[in-house]
């Protein structure tokens, strides 16, 4: 088993600094999951613990030792790539075999292990096909096959799943998570897909600009996002944002005035009239209510109805940009007035600076 940790880890391109000095733990046996935009530096930080990418400062530790100076080959991780990088003149036995025949390993060991992983990967009756008379996802899990049989201190997955089709990748995902049970390795996997991050991980951190935003386990960064960026960016439908100035409520407590609606709310410690704050609730704690009971009423842009459940996007008052989750279906026009109430326990507050001030008003 393999603790991987960083340590003020910095990389610069030229004088570009990409990485601002992580620190991180990813402990044994634990399912990482790095996840962010698009150049947020995430392919980077798992080059640099590959040993793909030297680093500029900081510390990279496997096991408790300094290895930023091992080679990659040295370093004893696998990584799977997007790209799945098979040989297409190697039969699907060969491509897995490979690597390990450049060792000394014996060649019943070798085939016990290539048959062992692509048991594991149910593709035991692909091993004598080349890699063009294979699908996408089979291709995959050759890829896969071919990391599991070095038997390596660590998987690093790199976006494995982006060249994917959607329906394959909800499948690839799943079985991915089930191998992660039954190998129990250490793993890190790079996606963009916050829903991918929230399925598999154990532990997800999220980066942006080369800083870590956030690291906790999915439903804590769900449920309690440290910031305004983690609080758009986990979750799908996204959070609603809201930008309101704070005045004094005639009820005692603070009102938030956003455009046309204002949200009566009790006193807060570290919000105080004149501030301006965002706030934030998910589309699934908004209710559908009467007009005596609104926190905010809105009109209806367009819906969707996924029958099991419906999403409403609306508009009013200075919002531009409202999504609302009802379970069920729920007939609606566009155009339609609707009367909301925010659930206060899941309403999120956060200060100028994009830092939380409270997740859940009580
Ligand atoms: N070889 C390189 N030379 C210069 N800049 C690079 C190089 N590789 C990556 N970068 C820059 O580092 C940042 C992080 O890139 P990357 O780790 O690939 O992001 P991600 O995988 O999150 O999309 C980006 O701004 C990218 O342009
Ligand atoms: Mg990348």
């Amino acid at each position: 088993m393999t603790e991987i940790k960083l340590k003020q880890v910095r990389k610069a391109y030229g004088n570009v600094e990409v990485i601002h000095g992580i620190d991180l733990t990813v402990d044994s046996g634990e399912f990482v999951v790095f996840v962010g935009p698009s150049g947020c530096g995430k392919s980077t930080l798992l080059r640099i613990i590959a040993g793909l990418e030297e680093i500029t400062s900081g510390n990279v530790e496997i096991d408790g030792d300094v290895v930023n100076n091992v080679t990659a080959s040295d370093r004893g991780l696998a990584m799977v790539f997007q790209s799945y990088a098979l040989y297409p003149h190697m039969s699907v036995y060969k491509n897995m075999a490979f690597g390990l025949e450049n060792t000394k390993m014996p060649k019943a060991e070798i085939e016990k292990r290539v048959r062992d992983a692509g048991a594991l990967l149910q593709i035991t009756e692909l091993l004598a096909r080349k890699p063009k008379a294979l699908s996408g996802g089979q291709r995959q899990r050759v890829a896969i096959g071919r990391a599991i049989v070095r038997d390596p201190k660590a998987f690093l997955f790199d976006e494995p799943l982006s060249n994917l089709d959607a329906e394959l990748r909800v499948t690839m995902r799943k079985e991915l998570a089930a191998l992660h049970t039954k190998i129990g390795g250490t793993m890190i996997y790079v996606t963009h897909d916050q829903t991918e991050a929230m399925t598999l991980a154990d532990k997800i951190v999220v980066l942006q600009g080369g800083s870590v935003e956030q690291i906790g386990r999915p439903l804590d960064l769900y449920n309690a996002p440290s910031n305004v960026f983690v609080a758009g960016f986990i979750g799908s439908p996204r959070m609603n944002l809201m930008s309101a100035e704070v005045e004094q409520s005639a009820q005692g407590g603070i009102c938030l005035v956003s455009g046309a609606h204002r949200i009566d709310l009790p006193e807060i410690a570290g919000v105080a009239p004149g501030d301006t704050v965002t706030f934030g609730v998910r589309p699934e704690h908004i209710l559908v209510t009467d007009r005596d009971n609104a926190d905010v009423s809105v009109t209806v842009e367009f819906s969707e109805q996924l029958g099991g459940q419906t999403y409403l996007y609306c508009s009013g008052g200075g919002l531009d940009d409202l999504t609302v989750h009802q379970m069920g279906q729920m007939k609606t026009e566009k155009g339609d007035t609707l009367h909301l109430a925010l659930d206060r326990t899941k309403m999120h507050l956060f200060g100028a600076d994009g830092a939380v001030i409270v997740n859940g008003i009580t």
